[in-house]
């Protein structure tokens, strides 16, 4: 199932293994993430070769709650500086670590450090499409704030083409029986081919539409996500679609008042900070939930759990 699997895409996995991920993180919670040292003597190590807050720290995080100790490549100060190439480092730290978690921006890291390195690996999101712990954390935050995932319509907003963490989520969602999927973004946003494909082949009931004033009333969750500006080719294209959406409360007045909002973060200005006092806002609680998730992945991963 579980046991030193790469963790790769977010469609390698059945909805039993999601849910059992899910059953572990509730126990995890119970427990207030206090569930003894059972990774003690093993070192997890983080190869992050793009920026990132929530997804390393929360890592890190989640490994030494579980007794593991952890070692970070930093890039600028690694030997990547001098020119050695991604495959030797990711070698090294297979020598030194049990578990290795990598974030890249290139497509196909995260495959490539799987087939280079003996110890398992887990993506912690690279190229365009694939974050799947996100998608993990994602699926548990609306489990957990509404009993389910089934039946529900889900809104997915902002850079569905450059945005792992949409792509990945709506790829986890094509797991469960949701309602129905709005896709709302600008036309040069849609999503790829690939992920369109998908919804068709497993008859999603989706919505593609640019306007979410023609959602908003119907949904249950409004899944909120940044244009990825470093991802664009033509910084001008980015320059166009930037501020397409900003999601404020006054907004949300029209929704229903059981509508959460989620969002992977970091937000730059797609989301107001006047939801975050509101009944809507989830993505604080998202964020939260991140370390009893990949608590739960890396145990299970390493087989303690
Ligand atoms: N959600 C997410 O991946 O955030 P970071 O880029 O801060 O890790």
């Amino acid at each position: 199932m579980w046991k030193f699997r790469d963790v790769i895409s977010i469609l390698d996995y059945t909805r039993d293994e999601l849910e059992h991920l899910f059953s572990v993180t509730d126990v995890i919670l119970e427990r207030s993430l206090d569930v003894g040292k059972p990774l003690d003597g093993k070192i997890v190590a983080t190869a992050f070769i793009e920026p990132s807050t929530r997804t390393r720290l929360s890592f890190e995080t989640a490994a030494k709650r579980l007794g593991a100790e952890v070692i970070n490549l930093e890039p600028h100060l690694s030997s990547m500086a001098k020119g050695e190439s991604l495959t030797d480092t990711l070698r090294m730290l297979d020598d030194y670590a049990n578990l290795i978690v990598i974030r890249s921006p290139y497509e196909g890291s995260a495959k490539h450090a799987a087939d280079v390195c003996e110890h398992p690996v887990i993506n912690g999101g690279d190229g365009t499409q694939h974050h799947p712990t996100q998608a993990m954390i994602d699926l548990y935050t609306i489990r957990k704030l509404k009993g389910r995932i089934d039946g529900l319509e889900v809104g997915v907003l902002g850079d569905l083409k450059y945005g792992r963490a949409a792509a990945s989520f709506i790829y986890g969602l094509t797991k469960f029986n949701v309602k129905r999927i709005w896709l709302i973004s600008p036309e040069p946003l849609s999503p790829r081919p690939e992920l369109m494909d998908r919804l068709k082949r497993m008859n999603v009931d989706f919505v593609k539409t640019e306007n979410l004033e023609e959602a908003v009333e119907d949904l249950d969750i409004l899944y909120v996500t940044r244009i990825q500006k470093e991802r664009f080719p033509d910084p001008a294209e980015y320059e166009k679609l930037r501020g397409s959406y900003v999601i404020t409360k006054k907004l949300l007045s029209r929704a229903s008042e059981d509508l959460k909002v989620l969002h992977p973060l970091p937000r730059v200005d797609e989301l107001s900070n006047d939801v975050d006092d509101t009944p809507y806002q989830a993505y604080f609680i998202q964020a939260k939930l991140g370390v009893p998730v990949r608590m739960a992945l890396i145990g299970l991963v390493l087989g303690v759990f």
